[in-house]
């Protein structure tokens, strides 16, 4: 029988290249029957298909999600702020307030500006530092969205050839990759972008502090991309929870809870680099996500969002790790308890697409990556080990 979800795919697949706007959500990238192609609804920590089929959401809407779906203060906010409008012919006090929020929230930095997507801060960010530094060459560790100046590894024509040249990527944790390209390029790198954790890795302090380290010592801006890392790995991101301030970062998930709000924020001598060179969008002051971003700091404040998703994603991941042990499954977890990743390395070739098959079946929606939000409860947690329990029995 045809379900609402294939019959809908069908649908958007004559209009809709992909089906849908984000490379994570092509229905087709996996080939996982049991994974709609399309959510109707969320609260909490739970999401609906067009089958009606409800699911326990781990993917966080790739990362956003923070407090949960539906955060009733965070969506009455947006309602209040709707009454006064969305977007006005100047500048609207509220992006003072939310910059003040926000940036107290993230604590090291001294000035920031809005955006609406990763990409888009990140890009900002690299633009700040060619400009002030006058270099145009780049270390860029970790992923950092589509734009031109980045996205290489992809077999992605479109992307003139000559930009290349500029952009060195080195996987993190590769320190002497770094000391080659600063012995190498040094006086010619305007920037050090890098992920402050790769996910499936553990934490690398020593890392972060070596790239800080080179940079001060070339003049190049450190930048961290604190898209994914920001408001989740603690309230004031990865500079808070390695103790090590970058010169500019990117902000985006975490920081609206769902709403399109991004943000480059940083030093202020690297942010007054505004004063030289013009970036300039016209929703970057939309109204309805700065509400929604100061309810969520309002919230980071008031209560222990951060403390919430630590220990509920350490009771996953014990969970898991109890099972693997007592059924012989031989993954692992890795990573943090903020978004442990589960470790197929050594299970058999095709065991990640059954097991996660077996869960989508099951109500579980996970990918690689298990984010928690502050939604999650304990017994979520625990209806989602007996879900894994069975379905290694089943796949076994
Ligand atoms: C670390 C990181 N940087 C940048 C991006 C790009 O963000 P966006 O998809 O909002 O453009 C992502 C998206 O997943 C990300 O994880």
């Amino acid at each position: 029988m045809t379900t609402n979800n294939e019959r809908h795919l069908e649908r958007a697949l004559r209009t809709i290249p992909w089906g849908s706007q984000t490379n994570a959500k092509r229905h087709d990238r996996d080939g996982m029957d049991q994974r709609p192609a399309f959510i109707k609804r969320a609260s909490g920590c739970y999401m609906w298909d067009l089958d009606n089929r409800k699911f326990i959401d781990y993917r966080a809407a790739l990362g956003p999600i923070i407090l949960g779906y539906q955060y009733p203060p965070v969506d009455a906010a947006v309602r209040k702020q709707m009454e006064s409008g969305t977007l006005f012919s100047m500048a609207s006090p509220i992006e003072v307030e939310a910059a003040e929020s926000i940036l107290d929230t993230v604590g090291w930095a001294e000035k920031i500006r809005f955006m609406k997507t990763g990409a888009d801060a990140c890009t900002c960010c690299i633009r700040l530092a060619r400009s002030k530094t006058q270099r145009d060459h780049i270390i860029s560790i970790g992923y950092h969205g589509y734009h031109d100046w980045f996205a290489f590894a992809w077999p992605n024509p479109g992307i003139p050839e000559a930009l290349k040249q500029f952009v060195h990527e080195v996987d993190y944790g590769d320190i002497n990759a770094i000391d080659q390209l600063f012995a190498d390029f040094g006086d010619q790198l305007a920037a050090a972008i890098t992920v402050p954790i790769e996910w499936h890795l553990s934490p690398n302090p020593e890392f972060i502090q070596h790239l800080r380290t080179k940079c001060d010592e070339y003049g190049t801006a450190l930048v961290f991309d604190e898209v994914l890392t920001g408001f989740r790995l603690a309230k004031g991101g990865a500079a808070e929870f390695f103790g090590i301030e970058p010169d500019m970062a990117a902000y985006a998930k975490g920081m609206a809870n769902g709403y399109p709000l991004s943000a480059y924020a940083g030093k202020r001598e690297w942010m007054d680099t505004l004063d030289q060179t013009i970036i300039t969008t016209t929703y970057a002051g939309e109204t309805l996500s700065l509400a929604a971003s100061i309810a969520v700091m309002d919230v980071f404040r008031a209560e222990p969002v951060h403390e919430h998703i630590k220990n509920m994603g350490k009771l996953l991941r014990e969970g898991f790790e109890a099972i693997f042990k007592e059924t012989g499954f031989p993954a692992s977890t890795v990573g943090v308890d903020q978004g442990m990743v589960i470790d197929f390395s050594k299970t058999k070739e095709d065991a990640h697409k059954k097991l996660f098959n077996a869960l989508y079946a099951k109500g579980i929606f996970a990918n690689e990556q298990w984010f928690i939000s502050y939604a999650h409860q304990a017994s979520d947690i625990e209806n989602t080990l007996d879900s894994i329990s069975t379905s290694i029995g089943e796949i076994s």
